[in-house]
C-alpha cells in the first residue's frame, strides 16, 4: 500500500539500471505504461494493475505515470525495452501513432499487452492480445435508455455532449453511438460537444464557458463521471436543476462508487459501467502466456448500467471502486 500511495502521489517511474539488479529469476518482469490519472476510473485502475501484477503474485513491476501525454508513453515504452523486460502492458492514451514503438518492442522479442482503449495498427501482430471495455455498447446502453425515456413523439431532445479526451477509444466509440443516435432521430439535436478530457476540472471549465451563451438543453451526455461532478458543479452554480426532478437529465459513463451515490440520490439518471478492474485479467493473461497457451487476442468485459429509478443501496455499497 504504501508502495501504491507513492506512485500515486509522485506519478515516479520504477526504472531499474542493469539486468543483474532486475532479476530475481522467479520474477515475471512487466514494464506499465498508464495514461495518467486523470479519473477515479483510472485511479481504480491503476490500483487494480498494481494490486495484481505484485511481488507475492510473481511480478517484478515497472510502473510508468504518462500524465497524459503520448510521447512520454513512448519514452516509458523504450524504457521498458532498454530494460529487457518480460511483457510490456500498455494502456494508451489515444488509438494512432503506435507503429514505430510498438515495432520496436516487437524486435526486441517483448510481447505487448494492450488494456483499456485500443491501439489502431495496420499489423495487428504488433501487440499479442487486448482486454478492455466496449466502449461503442456502452455508448447504445446509453442511447437506448434515451430512446426509452424521450419517445418518438417527444418535440425536440437537445443533447450537450461533454467528450473525453480527442482520440481515446472511450471517446471515439461512445460519441459515434451518440451521433449515429442523433442522425436516426430527426427530433435530437446536439447542441454542442465540449472537449472535457476526461477530468473534472476541465469539465466543469467547458460547461460553465458554455452556459454563458446557452439556450438551454434537456440531456447531459458525459462521457466521464469525472467531467459529470465538474458539469454538475457548473448546472448548480448557474441554478439549473438535474437528475431525477431536474431540467437537465444527466448520464454519466464509468459507473464509480460516487456516481452511483448520486444516481441513488436522484442527481445522476443514468450511469453506464466502465469496468476498471483489469489486473486480474492480464495476470490470466501473462500466466496462460508464461504455460504456452493461446489465449483469444481481444477480451471484451460485460458491462450493465444502472438508472436512479432502480439503483439499490447494496448495490453502491459493493461497488468496489
Ligand atoms: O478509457 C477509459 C476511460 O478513461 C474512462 O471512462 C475514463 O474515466 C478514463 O479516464
Amino acid at each position: 500500500m504504501l508502495c501504491l500511495s507513492s506512485l500515486f502521489v509522485s506519478g515516479c517511474s520504477l526504472f531499474y539500471s542493469s539486468r543483474e539488479e532486475k532479476y530475481d529469476d522467479r520474477l515475471v518482469v512487466v514494464g506499465f505504461s498508464q495514461v495518467g490519472s486523470e479519473s477515479d476510473w483510472r485511479l481504480a485502475n491503476t490500483a487494480s494493475m498494481v494490486g495484481a501484477l505484485r511481488e507475492e503474485n510473481g511480478y517484478r513491476l515497472l510502473f510508468d505515470n504518462a500524465k497524459q501525454k503520448q510521447e512520454n508513453q513512448y519514452l516509458a515504452i523504450r524504457n521498458f525495452i532498454q530494460q529487457d523486460v518480460d511483457y510490456i502492458v500498455l494502456a494508451p492514451i489515444s488509438e494512432t501513432g503506435w507503429e514505430s514503438v510498438l515495432r520496436e518492442a516487437k524486435t526486441a522479442g517483448i510481447p505487448v499487452i494492450v488494456v483499456d482503449r485500443q491501439v489502431s495498427v495496420e499489423d495487428e501482430s504488433l501487440y499479442q492480445s487486448w482486454v478492455g471495455s466496449d466502449f461503442y455498447q456502452e455508448g447504445r446502453m446509453a442511447v437506448s435508455w434515451m430512446e426509452e425515456t424521450f419517445p418518438e413523439n417527444t418535440k425536440t431532445l437537445r443533447i450537450l455532449h461533454l467528450q473525453g479526451t480527442e482520440g481515446a477509444t472511450a471517446q471515439i466509440m461512445r460519441s459515434r453511438a451518440l451521433e449515429e443516435a442523433v442522425s436516426r432521430h430527426e427530433n435530437w439535436s446536439i447542441e454542442a460537444s465540449l472537449k472535457g478530457e476526461f477530468t473534472e476540472a476541465k469539465g466543469y471549465e467547458v460547461v460553465r464557458d458554455f452556459l454563458k451563451s446557452s439556450t438551454g438543453f434537456d440531456v447531459l451526455y458525459s462521457e466521464n463521471d469525472n467531467m459529470t461532478f465538474g458539469a454538475m458543479r457548473a448546472l448548480e452554480e448557474a441554478g439549473i436543476s438535474f437528475g431525477e426532478n431536474g431540467d437537465v437529465k444527466i448520464i454519466s459513463f464509468d459507473a464509480v462508487k460516487k456516481a452511483l451515490e448520486l444516481c441513488l440520490e436522484g442527481k445522476i439518471n443514468l450511469c453506464v459501467e466502465c469496468n476498471p478492474l483489469h489486473g486480474p485479467r492480464v495476470d490470466r493473461l501473462i500466466k496462460a502466456y508464461e504455460a504456452g497457451d493461446s489465449p483469444q487476442k481481444f477480451s471484451y468485459v460485460e458491462e450493465i448500467c444502472f438508472t436512479c429509478d432502480t439503483i439499490t443501496q447494496d448495490m453502491v455499497d459493493s461497488r468496489e471502486y
